[in-house]
């Protein structure tokens, strides 16, 4: 029998990918594309119908690829564990949340883990894709398999390599973005690069699966900073009476030294408000404070509260509170082009408003509906009556699909946490992030803005 590493060579080894989500499908997909026979192991066993079927249930993922790898016989999926036997490379993309108490949740990698150990046989390379916390290829993973009498580098490989998908993003894509690889050893890495170099241009070895780890962490805890950084510049922005975006857009001609990013409701996803809280936590374990992480996730977590009280101010201003208005909330996916509600600043905004007695509703042309509790709120049409009959229009969202002039030209009242629409064709009055409302004239153009006086200051 040929080597694991002739097998990734010849592209005739087996790949198994545990998580059929966001990540796994894409994934196992360009696998299955290049000739590669890739089997998805999954939980739920109505996403294994629908990989069977040929339907796709990831916006990133068209349906007749996925229909022809299944067709071509190069991809399939199954909630039968004991396949991963047949599988000589095996990639773990299960979610990793964090429980109540904000700490990581590493229930599904645990289960996931259980899977692989109970289909261990000699000759398998296992990759942990999950992001996760600097250390747990090594420490959680790595026993479990040497208590069953494996040896690493002989009977099996082990490493870390983190996801990089960006949901929606039709320039970077599995083929062209960098893949960070680390082993648990050097054989792993080595073993780990070859697999990747079938699907991926320019595979970025590290010295370990620990460092593998933490350049996710990097990224992702870069990200949020920056972002709480910039929030909470809009913050600031509103107490000196300025408009934060057309700061950032000044900024943002500097071709050095500046790198944009945006303010908004606040942060949602499934990396970008967790994988920090990774970090943080396991450097607790060390008794180290990440002082960023914590800051970043107070500001950031404290926006949609700012974005309600700047809707209660507005309207407020015009003679009315929240309780009984109508409230059109534009977008609930946690950013622009997605369907992906997880985390979502925009599901806390909703949830503001109808506490404070607000008759909400939403439009989204990516999600039907959304969950708050007990309580199923269903997606409404974006009509120009249902703009003009609302109280006030928020947006959370700044989908491409939205009709943004027809939003300025309908609502009666906007706030506008993304700069989504067009000033220059506001009729009613616009509230931006921060700064002074615009207020435009019934048929006519917008007004330049009013007075810094009207600001509408927020008490964060
Ligand atoms: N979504 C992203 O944009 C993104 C980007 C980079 C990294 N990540 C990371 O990738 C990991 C997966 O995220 P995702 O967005 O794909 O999650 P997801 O929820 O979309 O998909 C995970 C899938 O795993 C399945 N699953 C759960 N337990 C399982 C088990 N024991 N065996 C087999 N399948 C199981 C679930 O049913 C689900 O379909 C997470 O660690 C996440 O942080 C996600």
């Amino acid at each position: 029998m040929s080597s694991l590493a002739d097998r990734i060579r010849d592209r005739t080894c087996r790949y198994g990918v545990l998580g059929m989500g966001y990540v796994g499908l894409p994934l196992a997909l360009a696998y299955a594309q290049r000739g590669v026979h890739v089997v998805g192991f999954e939980t739920d066993a109505e996403k294994v119908r629908a990989v069977q079927a040929g339907e796709s249930y990831i916006p990133d993922v068209p349906a007749a690829a996925l229909a022809a790898a299944v067709a071509s016989g190069h991809l399939e999926a199954t909630t039968d564990m004991s396949r991963l036997a047949e599988c000589d490379v095996i990639s773990i993309c299960v979610p990793t949340p964090l429980s109540k108490s904000r700490d990581p949740d590493v229930s599904f990698v645990d289960a996931a883990t259980r899977s692989v150990e109970a289909a261990l046989r000699p000759g398998q390379l296992i990759m942990l894709e999950s992001t996760t916390y600097p250390g747990m290829t090594e420490e959680f993973l790595l026993p479990r398999f040497e208590r069953l009498g494996f040896a690493l580098g002989r009977d099996f490989w082990l490493a870390f390599s983190p996801e990089r998908v960006d949901p929606a993003n039709r320039t970077y894509g599995i083929e062209n973005t960098p893949k960070v690889v680390g082993g648990v050893d050097e054989a792993s890495t080595r073993m780990a690069v070859e697999f990747y170099r079938i699907a991926v241009q320019t595979v970025h070895p590290v010295s370990s699966a620990r460092a593998a780890e933490m350049v996710k962490l990097l990224e992702n805890t870069f990200r949020s900073v920056n972002i709480g950084l910039v929030n909470e510049v809009a913050l600031m922005c509103d107490r000196l009476g300025l408009d934060v975006r057309e700061i950032i857009a000044a900024a943002a001609t500097k071709p050095f030294g500046y790198m944009r990013f945006d303010p908004g409701p606040g942060i949602g996803g499934h990396c970008i408000p967790l994988d920090p809280i990774y970090l943080s936590w396991k450097l607790r374990t060390l008794e180290y404070r990440a002082r960023f992480i914590e800051l970043a996730e107070d500001v950031n977590l404290a926006m949609p509260r700012y974005l309600v009280e700047r809707v209660t101010q507005a309207l407020n201003r015009l003679g009315r509170s929240v309780k009984g208005s109508e409230i059109l909330v534009l977008g609930v996916a946690y950013k622009r082009d997605v369907g992906d509600t997880r985390e979502s600043p925009a599901l806390e905004v909703i949830r503001l408003l109808r506490d404070r007695g607000g008759v909400v509703t939403f439009a989204d042309p990516y999600v039907d509906s959304v969950w708050l509790g007990e309580v199923e709120l269903r997606a409404r049409p974006l009509t120009p009556e249902a703009l003009a009959r609302a109280d006030c229009v928020v947006v959370t969202t700044d989908h491409t699909a939205f009709p943004w002039a027809q939003v300025a030209r309908h609502a009666r009242l906007v706030v506008d946490s993304r700069g989504a629409v067009p000033r220059a064709e506001v009729r009613g009055t616009l509230v931006p992030l921060s700064g002074p409302a615009l207020e435009g004239r019934p048929g006519g153009p917008a007004e330049a803005p009013a007075a810094p006086a009207a600001a509408g200051r927020i008490q964060p």
